[in-house]
């Protein structure tokens, strides 16, 4: 591990907006404050929204200063990420902002039921090979049915076409509601100005992509509680540009 990166997770260590719970922790260990965010760190009863793979936390930072009366917290397994996002906030005094460092795939055990109103699931790896960790998928919604609130919603913006139509199978073939859904983002017509004030908080990885010529889709959809929710059966194209063997790793890939 490189000597930054080492400086970073110490000065972490000190970071009162972070908790680090990595499965290896978290199986010994179980986590107090489930279902007591509110009462116990953020001392109100505001709602809560996450933000899962958040990498920086630009969604989470950002969304936190436009609503002073909303509690964010971003998730990710990558220390050194996380601390860019939770630096920041420290640094502009946002007393809304938490980050958790742990699995995605073991978040229910974080939060109680209906502790969580939104989740935002920004630039999430697609996956495309294995949909057990597809943050879109049933597997996924099921976990987040044991914090979301009924109806809750999941919004999920991507470059990824293959993610993006699997989604929309998959909200499809269950029924679920759709608020919004486009595949260009930023050349749709008619969003109120909220709506683009927050869309147009852009993370680190969108930059990347905007770069390359790619359109940002971005869908919104509510998650019931109820009715059993079935995989979609759909064989869809995969993204050329994200291959799984690639002989050299992108600048992309290198700047992690
Ligand atoms: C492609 S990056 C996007 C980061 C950020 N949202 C952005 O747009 O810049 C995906 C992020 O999700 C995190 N991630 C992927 N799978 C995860 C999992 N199962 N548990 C926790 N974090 C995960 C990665 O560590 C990475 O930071």
């Amino acid at each position: 591990m490189s000597k930054g990166k080492l400086q970073k997770f110490a000065e972490m260590e000190t970071f009162k907006n972070v908790f680090q719970y990595p499965f290896s922790v978290i199986s010994e260990v179980p986590f107090d404050m489930k279902g007591h965010w509110r009462e116990e760190y953020f001392h109100n009863s505001n709602p809560i929204i996450l933000e899962l793979g958040c990498g920086k936390g630009e969604y989470t930072v950002g969304l936190a200063r436009i609503y002073p009366n909303i509690n964010f917290i971003g998730v990710d397994i990558k220390g050194a990420r996380i601390y860019t996002g939770a630096k920041q906030a420290l640094e502009e005094n946002l007393t809304n902002v938490a980050f958790l460092r742990t699995s995605i795939e073991i978040i229910d055990r974080f939060f109680g039921p209906d502790e969580v109103e939104e989740i935002w699931l920004t630039f999430s790896d697609p996956q495309m090979k294995n949909v057990h960790k597809r943050l879109t998928s049933t597997f996924f919604m099921n976990r987040y049915r044991h914090f979301l609130i009924d109806n809750g919603l999941v919004h999920l913006k991507t470059d990824s076409n293959f993610l993006f139509t699997y989604t929309k199978y998959m909200v499809e073939k269950n029924h679920l509601p759709v608020l919004l859904c486009t595949e260009d983002l930023y050349h749709t017509n008619g969003l109120d100005d909220r709506t683009r004030e927050i869309l147009g908080i852009h993370t680190y990885y969108e930059n990347q992509w905007i770069e390359r010529g790619l359109n940002i889709k971005y869908m919104k959809f509510e998650l019931p509680h109820t009715g059993e929710l079935v995989e979609p059966d759909v064989e869809i194209e995969l993204d050329n540009y994200r291959s799984y063997k690639r002989v050299k790793r992108s600048s992309l890939d290198k700047a992690k």
